[in-house]
């Protein structure tokens, strides 16, 4: 008795180990995935925007779109360290946590997308180059502002020029598709960005017409601003940017 269930233990013990070993040769086997993809799911850097292609389901999208017959595609990934730099940590929360807010990733995920350009992109030049006017017509129906601002860099820029990055790393990572880590910030589309505080931070009831629904810049620090240059005062319309999105008191143009 002892013996045979020994023999049973060591028989489920190779058992076992061919189970591993065909799950390994599957896995290794299963080469599907564009290098897009597979880049953004394993750089650690990338896991807040990876997680966040995931589980709002655009992944699959975004994949397809790798495979875009004679355009190019171009992808502003945000590193995790933007994400905490640029959104308010109980944002960050509310967007990730939240069931409620898929739509709102959607559509910041779509505003990180450009499938508008037909020449593939090799350097970030070239998203100056081939913008039209200035603007990269991005999948969410809006523009990201693209500025040469050096030898071999650019600036985007949201359309009010609230939010500003620099672009330092490009990557041609699949046949026409190109990878832009963003590793200094992020570029959100400014009605987003109201949507976004209104949302996660105003408590997600619609406003009132001329109520003032943003809470407004209870966090971001005062802004130091030089006496020579005359700066319109803040309108309190619900069009001046959302400062209360950004952690930190990043630099406008
Ligand atoms: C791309 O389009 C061409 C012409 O329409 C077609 O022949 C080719 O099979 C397409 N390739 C892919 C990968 O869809
Ligand atoms: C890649 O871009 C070139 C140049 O725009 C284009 O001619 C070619 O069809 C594209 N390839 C694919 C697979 O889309």
């Amino acid at each position: 008795m002892a013996s045979s269930s020994a023999s049973f233990a060591g028989y489920g013990g190779s058992a076992l180990r061919l189970l591993a070993v065909l799950a390994l040769l599957s896995a290794t086997c299963r080469v599907e995935g564009s290098n897009l993809v597979n880049i953004l799911k394993g750089e650690g850097q990338f896991s807040i925007f990876y997680q966040a292609l995931l589980q709002s389901e655009e992944l699959a999208s975004v994949e397809g779109r790798t495979v875009l017959n004679g355009s190019s595609y171009v992808v502003f990934a945000p590193t995790d360290n933007s994400f905490r730099a640029d959104f308010e940590p109980k944002v960050l929360t509310c967007l990730q946590q939240s069931a409620s807010q898929k739509g709102l990733i959607v559509k910041l995920l779509n505003y990180l997308q450009i499938t508008t350009l037909h020449t593939p992109v090799v350097n970030a030049v070239d998203l100056a180059k081939f913008a039209v006017d200035g603007r990269l017509w991005t999948v969410l129906g809006t523009p990201i502002l693209v500025q040469q601002t050096g030898p071999a860099s650019v600036t985007l820029f949201s359309e009010s020029k609230a939010m500003d990055t620099v672009v330092n790393s490009v990557r041609p990572v699949d046949t026409n598709v190109t990878l832009v880590t963003l590793d200094a910030g992020l570029v959100v589309d400014d009605s987003l960005s109201e949507e976004i505080v209104v949302a996660c931070m105003g408590g997600g009831s619609i406003p009132a017409p001329g109520v003032p629904a943003i809470p407004r810049p209870s966090i971001a620090p005062p802004r130091q601003t030089p006496t020579t240059t005359t700066v319109p005062p803040a309108a309190p319309s619900s069009s001046s940017p959302p400062r209360a999105l950004l952690a930190g008191n990043r630099r406008l143009l």
